[in-house]
């Protein structure tokens, strides 16, 4: 892959806290023995640096690399965001975190993952003392700013799943001056929600355990067993929203979503909130 595979470097200088270890170095072993889940993950591959995690999981996919394969990263030279847009990926920062799913469902029910990841990610870090809000469909808010983004790019034949990867990018530890000038009003970070440092490989650990009890669920139950994990944290709940779908925009209300995982939404003038399967909030008011 051209990427060396070995520790994640000790945090740069000046980005420790004296007198406590933030990040101690991640290895494979270190991860497995503090997992509860460490049989559900077939192999941890942590880099130092890639363009980015989801294209290395992706090509991993195409080589045979099995279900449960984790790429993690300590910076991304072209970490990829959702529509296109990149993801913000300097060093010594952040989790930047790719998983090899090969499920044996829809392309429709795949597509949900990146749902149920999203709620296995509020609960980490809501595990770590910080409770954030799922802003559907892939983001996690803490107060009024994005934390984290999800994104998940999926391989299927007509009706199976070939493999999907879900991509987390969770601002751990960025300081307002890290923010690039045209995100710095709307990003935000634990640690700048909460005025401390956090331990990246803590809120690694927390998201893959998180993760395989919540694909456990979803497997069992679908998303209507995640359900109530989405509801009590959902942002948008009664806001006023612009959702774009396929070429289309329209202003209306989000009033939830349902146990399919589908936005339930108003739009203005209507009788009836209508189920949106995939679409985007490109504004929100209260
Ligand atoms: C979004 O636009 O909100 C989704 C951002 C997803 C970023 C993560 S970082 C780890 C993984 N690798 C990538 O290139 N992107 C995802």
């Amino acid at each position: 892959m051209g990427e060396r595979l070995h520790r994640i470097r000790a945090e740069r200088q000046g980005s420790v806290v004296p007198g406590r270890e933030i990040d101690s170095r991640l290895s494979e072993a270190g991860i497995r023995s503090r997992l509860r889940t460490p049989g559900f993950w077939a192999g941890f591959n942590l880099l130092d640096v890639t363009d980015s995690t989801n294209r290395c999981a992706m090509e991993m996919a195409e080589s045979g690399a099995p279900h449960g394969t984790v790429v993690v990263a300590d910076a991304q030279t072209a970490g990829r965001g959702r529509l296109g847009r990149s993801w913000v990926s300097p060093p010594a920062r952040n989790v930047y975190v790719s998983l090899l799913l090969r499920p044996d469902m829809s392309p429709a029910e795949g597509a949900r993952l990146s749902l149920v990841a999203g709620v296995a990610l509020a609960d980490a870090v809501e595990a770590m003392g910080v409770p954030g809000a799922l802003k559907w469909p892939n983001d996690l808010y803490l107060d009024d700013r994005k934390a984290a983004g999800i994104l998940a790019e999926m391989a299927s034949g007509a009706d199976r799943v070939r493999h999907v990867v879900i991509g987390a990018g969770v601002n751990v530890n960025m300081v307002p001056g890290d923010f690039p000038p045209e995100i710095s009003g709307k990003a935000t970070s634990l640690r700048i929600r909460s005025g401390r440092p956090f331990s990246r490989e803590e809120l690694l650990e927390r998201f893959l355990d998180a993760f395989a009890d919540r694909y456990g669920e979803f497997l069992d139950g679908g998303f209507a067993a995640l359900h109530e994990g989405w509801d009590r944290r959902d942002f948008l709940r009664g806001r006023r929203v612009r959702l774009r779908r396929g070429r289309g925009e329209e202003w209306g209300t989000a009033e939830g979503v349902d146990p399919e995982g589908a936005l339930r939404f108003l739009p203005d003038g209507a009788a009836a909130a209508e189920p949106v399967q995939s679409g985007e909030i490109l504004e929100y008011g209260r």
